[in-house]
């Protein structure tokens, strides 16, 4: 297939990349490099052996993206291209809702103005908002708590609706979990600008010696230890379900969890670094930060049933990983 991947320089979709032309599709990149930077797209082709085509253009912009679709057919896109920090996302709304939605609304009608298929999105596991886990995806959303949360769930609706109109248009929306770790070769992971808000990231900047010490947000959960637990994910079984939904579109919209279904603790997430990869992480237990759930993990089984996709990696090769991008590039 010929495939559109917007964002493709970012931490997912470069790892997507990898894995599409590990699987001899054809892959055309476009990214604003809002949070990436050229050099992915060299470290890309160290990798692979491949010239990639690339755009850096705003796929928030029509007037940019349009000429894209008049120079290429693609069979498929696959839709990354946003911005991510739910702080910021606070602080900045409407940024958020102009590049995010715009984005989805630009890519969906080029999509069918082009005749392009088949669409692949992605959503994350903020949109079911506070309830249970495990989470699966017969349950009904509920109100999301930010406004980057906000343009996922307005981008899931806008695509439903575009391709219950318009058949034979389809649509998934994968909805991850935590994706953490780096590919193997440790020349492509996730490089966060300023000081991370995620917690793989500042583990491997205190490892490292550049943060003093990780702040643990809160021990007083209900859970193993007290602190919160999350369902981690390495990034090339991430990207290997988007091949996976590529595959087997079944219906117009099609949701899937892409998680492990484990459920691990920040401090067994601490431990297990330190234990892989024999270094110290020092730190303090502070306050909850707002906004934080307790217990966040997939029911992957609807995934693992329909798209015969499964997690294979170990939050200790997810530690590794993370560790050697970190010492090699960062
Ligand atoms: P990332 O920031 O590394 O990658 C996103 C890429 O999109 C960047 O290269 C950025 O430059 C580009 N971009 C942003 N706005 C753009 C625009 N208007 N036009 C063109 N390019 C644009 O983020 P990531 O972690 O790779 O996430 C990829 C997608 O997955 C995002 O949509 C994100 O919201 C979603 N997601 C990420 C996580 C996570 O934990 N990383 C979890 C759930 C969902
Ligand atoms: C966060 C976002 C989520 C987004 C995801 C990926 C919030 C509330 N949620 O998820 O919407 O999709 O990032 O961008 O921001 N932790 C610490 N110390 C740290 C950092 C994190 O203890 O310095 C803890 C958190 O309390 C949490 C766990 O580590 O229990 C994971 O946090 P994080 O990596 O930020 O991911 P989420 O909060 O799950």
């Amino acid at each position: 297939m010929k495939i559109l991947l917007t964002g493709g320089l970012g931490y997912i979709g470069s790892h997507t990349a990898v894995e599409l032309l590990n699987h001899h599709h054809e892959v055309i990149i476009v990214d604003n490099l809002a949070n990436s930077s050229l050099s992915v797209l060299d470290r890309l082709k160290k990798i692979t052996h491949q010239e990639i085509p690339f755009y850096q253009i705003d796929v928030a912009n029509k007037v940019e993206l349009e000429p894209v679709f008049l120079h290429h057919t693609f069979d498929a896109i696959i839709h990354f291209a946003g911005l991510k920090a739910v702080g910021e996302s606070v602080a900045k709304p409407l940024e958020y809702y102009q590049n995010n939605v715009l984005a989805t609304l630009n890519l969906a009608s080029f999509s069918i103005k082009y005749g392009v298929h088949k669409f692949v999105f992605s959503s994350s596991a903020t949109v079911y908002g506070d309830q249970p886990s495990p989470l699966i995806e017969t349950m009904e959303l509920k109100t999301t708590t930010n406004p980057y949360g906000e343009t996922k769930a307005m981008s899931e609706r806008i695509l439903t609706d575009a391709a219950k109109a318009n058949p034979p248009f389809s649509v998934s929306l994968l909805r991850y979990f935590n994706p953490i770790g780096a590919h193997e070769s440790a020349l492509i992971g996730e490089n966060p600008n300023g000081i991370p808000n995620n917690l793989m990231p500042y583990i491997t900047k205190v490892a490292k010696g550049e943060l003093k010490e990780l702040q643990i947000y809160g021990q007083d959960y209900p859970t193993i230890d007290g602190t919160g637990i999350r369902d981690y994910i390495h990034v090339v079984d991430l990207a290997k379900g988007h091949i996976a939904a590529l595959n087997k579109m079944k219906s117009a919209v099609n949701i899937y969890n892409l998680g492990t279904g484990k459920g691990v603790s920040v401090l067994e997430l601490v431990t297990a670094f330190q234990n892989v990869n024999h270094v110290r992480v020092p730190y303090k237990v502070v306050g909850r930060r707002p906004g934080d759930l307790a217990i966040v993990y997939a029911d992957p089984g609807k995934a693992k049933r329909e798209l015969g996709w499964e997690t294979s990696k170990t939050i200790e090769d997810m530690c590794r990983d993370a560790w050697n991008f970190e010492k090699q590039n960062v």
